[in-house]
């Protein structure tokens, strides 16, 4: 049974965010690698709501499966979307019957802080408001609605296009983020009509019904008023993204990571990177990427959904995505792990070298231009430049094994599925089809003959030489 003292979360999700122009959903954008939505749904979890109601329309499946595995929170269709109000509305027969307090929040307003929704249910607890409208005073107030006050207290909201031109110059702001007591709430909701210049049911006319209805209303000014910022164009998506990472940046360099560059450094919110490990410049670290300490990424490396150990070091130019380097190990420069890829302990990968799907035993090297797919490999085996493993025959893909302290030479082509066994070297230049025994040698290539004398008979044909 609901409480009192219940909390529920409706977070406004099913504009179509028309000025972004994108086939995306607005709230799928990313914003620090993760969708802006996200942001939205974990700033929720600190006010340890009873419910969370996610209010989708515009491109409703996408959003769903998107976050199907999220769990925790329901969905209400607003179809079709007749603005913010008519958005609230479509949480009513969830919320019917209920007691509490509403928390809404927007779904492009990504740098909104734990502490402040905090602070928003204390405040509008203490006050005994039916409702309180989060503000911030801003330099540039276009586009938000605006905070008319009369005798100090808020009287009504006002869009920017509804605004007259001495209400435009009001720098106090709505964010978009309020508390509502649930008693009075859908009722008044029904009271909002859709006279405006967008033909739109603004949730913002809440305010001067509630005070005509004598209902308190209480404001929360907020100091930092980058907090509160909302995304609805691509220029406001990179303007936050930049706030985002810069954040990140900080948080990092506090906790003893070394970045050069933090301008040019691009590391989305859910990477964790250990102390005295150093990031050079122009590098990007994506999604669920763990770095160890004490590392040193040099710079142009991208790095995607990966778990570097300590004290790897990845040189300049590298694509990393999907992969795991154990403690020690050296990659690059210009190298190129994909996906299911383990390089172990110590173990080095050297320029112009491709490993997808295939697992590098510890000590193993491979230092120079090879290809090496579905493979596994032992440990201290090594790679000569130009190793190549064929693993595809056209239709399916086959695996190669090299055993523990094999040595393949130069460029060699392992013809999958092949087994290379432990300690047995290949002669450089080989095209391998067949398994070759542990210990063993195995040289596959044309015998060489040498012809005694061939050149100047060759050019006594055409004539002498020209004379040097
Ligand atoms: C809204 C506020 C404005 C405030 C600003 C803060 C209104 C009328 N205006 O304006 O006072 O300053 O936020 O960022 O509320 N949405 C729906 N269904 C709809 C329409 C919108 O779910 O039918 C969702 C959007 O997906 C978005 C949120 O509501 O997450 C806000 O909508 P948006 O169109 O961005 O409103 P603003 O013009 O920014
Ligand atoms: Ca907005």
């Amino acid at each position: 049974m609901a409480g009192l003292a219940d909390v529920h979360v409706v977070i406004l999700a099913a504009g179509q965010g028309t000025r972004m122009k994108s086939q995306l959903p607005k709230v799928l954008h990313r914003v620090g690698g993760r969708p802006m939505i996200e942001y939205a749904l974990r700033a929720a979890d600190v006010v340890f709501p009873s419910t969370t109601t996610l209010i989708v329309g515009h491109r409703a499946d996408m959003i769903r499966d998107r976050l199907a595995e999220r769990g925790n929170f329901h969905f209400a269709l607003q179809e079709p979307q007749l603005g913010t109000a008519h958005a609230v509305q479509q949480a009513e027969s969830h919320l019917a019957g209920r007691k509490g307090t509403v928390i809404l929040l927007s779904g492009d307003v990504p740098l909104l802080k734990a502490s402040t929704l905090r602070r928003l249910l204390e405040t509008h607890k203490n006050a005994g408001a039916a409702a309180t409208v989060v503000t911030a005073v801003v330099d540039r107030p276009y586009g938000y609605g605006r905070i008319v006050r009369t005798k100090g207290r808020i009287a009504r909201i006002v869009e920017e296009r509804d605004a007259a031109a001495n209400v435009r110059k009001i720098r106090e702001i709505n964010s978009g983020i309020y508390a509502f007591d649930l008693a009075p709430l859908f009722d008044a909701l029904r009271a909002i009509a859709s006279q405006n210049t967008q033909g739109e049911y603004y949730l913002t006319d809440l305010v001067a019904i509630y005070r005509r209805r004598r209902l308190p209303v209480e404001t929360l000014l907020v100091e930092n008023a980058q907090e509160i910022r909302g995304i609805n164009s691509r220029t406001e998506l990179a303007e936050v993204s930049s706030i985002v990472r810069q954040t990140k940046n900080e948080e990092l360099m506090a906790a003893g990571v070394t970045i050069v560059d933090p301008a040019t450094t691009y590391i989305d919110s859910d990477v964790e990177i250990g102390a005295d490990t150093v990031i050079h410049p122009g590098v990007v670290i994506e999604g669920h990427t763990r770095i160890g300490s004490a590392c040193e990424i040099q710079g142009s490396v991208r790095i995607r959904d990966s778990e570097i150990a300590d004290r790897v070091r990845i040189n300049n130019f590298c694509l990393i995505i999907g992969a795991r380097v154990a403690e020690g190990a050296s990659v690059g420069p210009f190298a190129h792990l994909r996906p299911e890829t383990a390089v172990g302990e110590g173990a080095k990968i050297g320029n112009f070298v491709e490993l997808k799907k295939t697992t590098m035993g510890p000590g193993s090297k491979a230092n120079h231009l090879a290809y090496l797919g579905d493979a596994t490999i032992g440990a201290n085996v090594n790679v000569g430049a130009g190793t190549i493993t064929c693993n595809y025959d056209g239709e399916r893909k086959h695996a190669t094994i090299i055993e523990d302290g094999a040595f393949i030479g130069s460029d060699t082509q392992l013809i999958a599925p092949v087994r290379v066994g432990k300690g047995a070297y290949v002669g450089a230049g080989s095209s391998i089809t067949e398994d070759v025994p542990a210990g063993a040698l195995a040289i596959a290539r044309g015998r060489q003959s040498n012809i005694e004398g061939w050149v100047a008979r060759k050019k006594g044909k055409k004539g002498t030489p020209a004379k040097r």
